[in-house]
């Protein structure tokens, strides 16, 4: 085993199974600042980022998390240079074919939260065919947040709420939280009891703001295509190390 192996072995061996989290959710960033640093154009970063999601699937399926979620393209990049955002979407659909079979026979499900109806048909029928073909694996459900914000998901929750009650199927005064978060996009999923930023920036970017009222945020200087399962279980580690109160009081939360 070399080095790296031998670090991560290390990690994976203390963390404590009982206590992984169900849903953990990356912004994956940082892909441009590596392809400067290595005097590589950005859509290099991004084509090397794919490294960094495959490491990150294999560490959560290993340790059994059950939903990942990945910050891969907001609403605000649609505002990039065009020749960028092509070349993303041309990724993206490369690598669901690439990978789909691998994804497939490790019982993975894809799933893609966000404005799809925005993405180029070719990609977004590519993604449906991928959901469709995996829909029925268990094991860890992978999210891709594509053409995604969370205001863009508040209204269109708002939307849609307001609908209900406007055709007299909902009465006002029984909305409550449950109703918001079934309007989401990530309804029937847990909500992330960890969130992970890479590339040292310490903001959201308009990801699940709904969702994350009490997730533990951890974040990295490691840009995005250096990202390793060592670093998620990294986070895991020191996801475990935190006390999580709620509101209540330390004594609450572990009696003596
Ligand atoms: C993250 O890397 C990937 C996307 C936002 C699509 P960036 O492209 O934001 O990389 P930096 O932040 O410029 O380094
Ligand atoms: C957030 O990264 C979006 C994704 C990771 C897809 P950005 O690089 O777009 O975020 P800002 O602009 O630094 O906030
Ligand atoms: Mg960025």
């Amino acid at each position: 085993m070399d080095q790296l192996n031998e670090r991560t072995e290390a990690l994976r061996l203390r963390i404590d199974a009982a206590r992984v989290p169900r849903h953990i959710a990356i912004i994956m960033d940082g892909n441009g600042r590596w392809a400067k640093q290595h005097g590589l154009q950005r859509v290099e970063g991004h084509m090397n980022g794919v490294r960094g999601v495959r490491e990150a699937l294999t560490g959560a399926t290993e340790i059994g998390v059950t939903h990942l979620t990945l910050y891969a393209f907001s609403t605000e990049n649609w505002n990039r240079p065009s020749d960028e955002v092509n070349a993303l979407m041309d990724l993206l659909v490369r690598t669901v074919v690439n990978e789909l079979d691998e994804l497939h026979e490790n019982s993975v499900r894809l799933n893609a939260i966000g404005d799809l109806d925005s993405l180029p048909p070719g990609c977004r029928s590519t993604l449906e065919d991928a959901m469709r073909r995996t829909t029925g694996n268990t094991r860890i459900t992978l999210t891709l947040a594509l053409s995604y914000s969370a205001r863009w998901e508040l209204v269109r929750a708002a939307r849609s709420i307001a609908t209900a009650v406007r055709n007299g199927e909902l009465d006002p005064d029984a909305i409550d939280e449950r109703t918001v978060a079934d309007h989401l996009a990530t309804r029937n999923m847990p909500d992330p009891e960890l969130l992970i930023r890479t590339s040292g920036e310490q903001r959201i970017s308009n990801f699940l703001l709904w969702q994350i009222a009490y997730a533990e945020l951890w974040f990295t200087p490691v840009l995005w295509p250096d990202f390793r399962r060592e670093h998620l279980f990294q986070a895991v580690l020191d996801f475990q190390s935190r006390e999580r109160r709620f509101g209540l009081i330390s004594e609450q939360v572990t009696p003596a």
